[in-house]
């Protein structure tokens, strides 16, 4: 596919990142194998995007529902993500990736936040691309918070019921410094969601790939990215 051709690219690219499990279980593999695999698979789709100039790619890493899962599971991710943001703090610093998380901080770990807060500050000043890892997330729990926020300030007189717009709620989101997602790309062929950016992607155009994630390599993302530069935008408007 020649991309240089191609003048449709998304400022935001959201990646549900699912099928671990299933690649390990195909091979025999304990699930974290299929974690482990998906953290490589992590590293060549953030390298691809800033290749293809994309302005934000969020992956989602841990749901606030993940918890639920083993406690070794969970330890596991969280050594990943440890483990990444050491070994790719200098990938990072070198393509001028700036690091954030959002989500539930305060529920994550001391020594996987400290991490992932360590690579937030050396990133800080880094422009060329915001590579944000959603970890103990949830939409609904986002919306929650911002709604607790928002009532907070009408209770204290600083905000009136009356001016609260759309625009209100998107300010007071994880993301509200950053545009809604243009694109959602879920891989392993499910059809769902999963409680991801729930507000963000009113107007997202949804890309499905069956591979499961530790498969999902840098062709894959630029097959994203074409049907994406295929599609028509309306927002909810009628045909040009
Ligand atoms: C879904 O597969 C994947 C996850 C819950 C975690 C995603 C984590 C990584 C890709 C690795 C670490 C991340 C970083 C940023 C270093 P699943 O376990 O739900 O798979 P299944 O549906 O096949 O069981």
């Amino acid at each position: 596919m020649n991309l240089a051709s191609e003048t449709r690219i998304p400022r935001h690219v959201a990646v549900i990142m699912d099928g671990n499990g299933r690649w390990a279980a195909d091979r025999g593999l304990p699930r974290t194998e299929g974690h482990k695999a998906g953290a490589e698979a992590v590293r060549k789709v953030v390298t691809r995007a800033r290749e293809r100039g994309i302005e934000v790619l969020t992956l989602y890493a841990f749901s606030s529902q993940n918890w639920k899962r083993p406690k070794d599971e969970v330890r596991e991710l969280m050594s990943l993500l440890i483990e990444f943001c050491h070994k790719e703090r200098n990938l990072l610093m070198d393509k001028g990736i700036r690091f954030r998380i959002i989500g539930e901080r305060g529920r994550v770990p001391r020594a996987a936040r400290m991490a992932a807060e360590v690579l937030e500050r050396v990133t800080r000043g880094n422009d060329a691309m915001q590579l944000i890892i959603a970890l103990s997330y949830g939409g609904r729990e986002e919306i929650v918070e911002a709604a607790r926020a928002i009532a907070t300030e009408v209770a204290s007189g600083r905000m009136s019921a009356d001016a609260i717009t759309d625009a209100t709620f998107s300010e007071h989101l994880w993301t509200h410094d950053v545009p809604d997602p243009d694109l959602v790309i879920r891989t392993s062929g499910e059809l769902r969601v999963s409680n991801f950016l729930l507000w963000q992607i009113a107007y997202s155009e949804l890309y499905i790939d069956e591979r499961y994630w530790p498969a999902f390599d840098e062709d894959a993302f630029d097959d994203a990215l074409a049907a994406y530069a295929g599609r028509e935008r309306r927002f909810g408007g009628v045909r040009p």
